[in-house]
């Protein structure tokens, strides 16, 4: 019997406290993942995620985040969300109370509306600096950027977009993902960001994307993915790493492969993932040679959570 657990990305340390106590306490790995993602979207240091997101291109923040249940594999999505506090509560809902598994913009805000989920405005002294700084140092050429902000479209028009995306590439984004194993043996996994830094509006990464950057399954374990989500969904990341450990190959294994799959891309940006499998093992990965690949573990008899270090792999 496995103990439960909860593991997390980034600095998702901290906050996986918030799931370990609802685990502590015979709760469901699904509620456990929902509430530690939920205090990820609260932080304001976070720009990244939830509250102080880094904006689209025009300045619009819009955020995405998946949670998927392993044991049903039932899940719940929302892209391109404007004005909500927690798009990963509004995922739960789509979850448990949606005859669909993705809805996006406006649909996504209906319905989180008619769900009486919480609104608040996300963006912040913090998420504003950050945006003009990018936009200042992603532009040499001042007049580029017109009051009427007419020039994303001539950017897209005259095609230099793609080139123009590639040097904002590795850095300039970031996500929550936090997976969790109950009492019961059942998984759940969840995902939440503010998406690519200056994304072109509308732009869905891997996040809000069951199988790319995020899947469960009981029967094998969980994983999902941060970086640059365009590589996850054209690999399907987290439900090929998945297919790996389905193979026969431990999490670990699972990781090396499919971090070398985004390598086989031959692709601007990077790529990282954290997997479990449902024995309790655990491991991340990264595309990047010179980062470190970090993830937090946090089990039923641990007060703190514990920092585990993955895997570089190189191309
Ligand atoms: N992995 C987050 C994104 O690309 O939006």
């Amino acid at each position: 019997m496995v103990k439960p657990f909860i593991i997390g990305t980034r600095n998702s340390g901290e906050f996986l406290h918030a799931g370990a106590k609802i685990l502590k306490e015979g709760g469901t790995a699904l509620d456990a993942v929902e509430a530690a993602t939920r205090l990820v979207e609260l932080n304001p240091n976070d720009t990244s995620v939830g509250l102080a997101g880094i904006p689209n291109i025009l300045g619009v923040q819009e955020m995405d985040a998946t949670i998927m249940c392993g044991k049903t594999r039932n899940s719940g999505a929302v892209g391109a969300l404007k004005g909500f506090k927690h798009p990963i509560s509004v995922a739960r809902k789509v979850l448990d109370d949606a005859p669909h598994v993705l809805l996006v913009g406006a649909g996504a805000e209906r319905f989180a509306k008619a769900m009486e989920c919480e609104e608040g405005d996300l963006e912040t002294e913090l998420s504003r600096k950050v945006y003009k700084a990018f936009i200042d140092d992603a532009f040499d050429d001042e007049g580029v950027i017109d009051e009427s902000q007419k020039w994303v479209v001539k950017y897209a028009k005259s095609q230099n977009l793609k080139k123009w995306y590639e040097k904002l590439a590795d850095e300039h984004h970031g996500t929550v993902n936090i997976m969790a194993m109950d009492a019961d043996g059942n998984i759940a996994s969840a995902v939440s960001t503010s998406g690519t830094a200056l994304k072109f509006p509308g732009r869905l990464g891997d996040s809000p994307i069951i199988g790319a950057g995020n899947y469960c399954d009981n029967r094998y374990g969980a994983a999902a993915c941060t970086g640059m989500g365009e590589l996850a969904i054209r690999n399907s990341t987290a439900r090929t790493l998945i297919h790996y450990m389905e193979n026969g190959l431990n999490p670990e294994e699972a990781a090396i492969l499919s971090m070398k799959d985004i390598h086989d891309l031959s692709a601007v940006g990077g790529m990282n993932c954290i997997v479990m499998d449902n024995k309790g093992n655990t491991t991340s990965a990264t595309t990047n040679p010179d980062r470190e690949s970090v993830h937090w573990y946090y089990d039923v008899d641990m007060t703190e959570p514990e920092k585990r270090i993955g895997i570089n792999v190189n191309p």
